[in-house]
């Protein structure tokens, strides 16, 4: 079995790990995993069967029965529950308020950590999240931790018109019991707050290039 390369990207929420990841995918030929669409979907299923988020049997009983669908579309993954794509919904509020709840199941991420491996058999990956650098893959140099000021990330997420209690989603995700949001081991520290977004990938491209990443033009230029 050929392993490909992770670069792990973590933080709180509304930290930019998704516009960067996006980024640094295309510009690195890379595919990019989105994990938290991978927990947003399971509990909008949740949501939808209506069952309780708190109640952790009902919700892994639940999860015994949902077939979760994990694939690539393009340079992104893509994930469906029984089939269906649940889109725009992922995003909803009910889903920004469960969230945090469903995804402190020990069953639901050990389910969805093995998903989120398998990926890596596809071929090289950015993936961001909240555990990508502590536990989906540990063993990865390549890992950047990103951070913003509160108040930057509560009025990133403003801006988009989503409504997201973001410091409560933070605290729920860095308290909870298993892989708890904390910097991995290794990682670097990009705080995202004075940047654009151009200059946050050129941030993330000199950290990555100081962790041993070998970009394909440098490759093709050596050979
Ligand atoms: O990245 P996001 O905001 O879309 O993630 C939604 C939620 O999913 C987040 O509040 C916690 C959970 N999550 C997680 O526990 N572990 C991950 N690797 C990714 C997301």
């Amino acid at each position: 079995m050929i392993l490909h390369r992770a670069i792990a990207i973590d933080g709180p929420a509304a930290s930019g790990k998704s516009t960067l990841a996006r980024l640094l995918s295309r510009r690195l030929n890379l595919i990019m995993v989105n994990s938290g669409a991978m927990y947003r979907a399971v509990t909008w299923k949740v949501l939808q069967l209506g069952v309780d988020p708190a109640d952790r049997l009902a919700v892994v009983q639940a999860l015994s029965k949902m077939e979760i669908g994990c694939g690539i579309d393009g340079f992104e993954s893509t994930i469906t529950i029984d089939g269906i794509d649940p889109g725009d919904e992922l995003r909803s509020e009910e889903v920004n308020s469960n969230v945090s709840a469903v995804s402190a199941v020990p069953e639901v991420r050990e389910c969805l950590v093995s998903l989120q491996r398998d990926y890596l058999k596809r071929g090289d990956v950015v993936m961001e999240g909240r555990d990508i650098g502590t536990v989906v893959f540990p063993e990865t140099p390549y890992k950047i931790y990103m951070d913003a000021d509160p108040q930057v990330r509560s009025a990133r997420r403003e801006e988009t018109g989503e409504v997201d209690s973001v410091a409560a989603r933070d605290k729920a995700d860095s308290g909870r019991a298993t892989a708890p949001l904390k910097i991995a081991d290794g990682a670097a520290v990009l705080d995202t707050s004075g940047h654009t977004i151009e200059t946050g990938v050129i941030a993330a491209l000199e950290i990555l290039k100081k962790q041993g990443f070998i970009m394909a033009d440098e490759a093709s230029a050596e050979a």
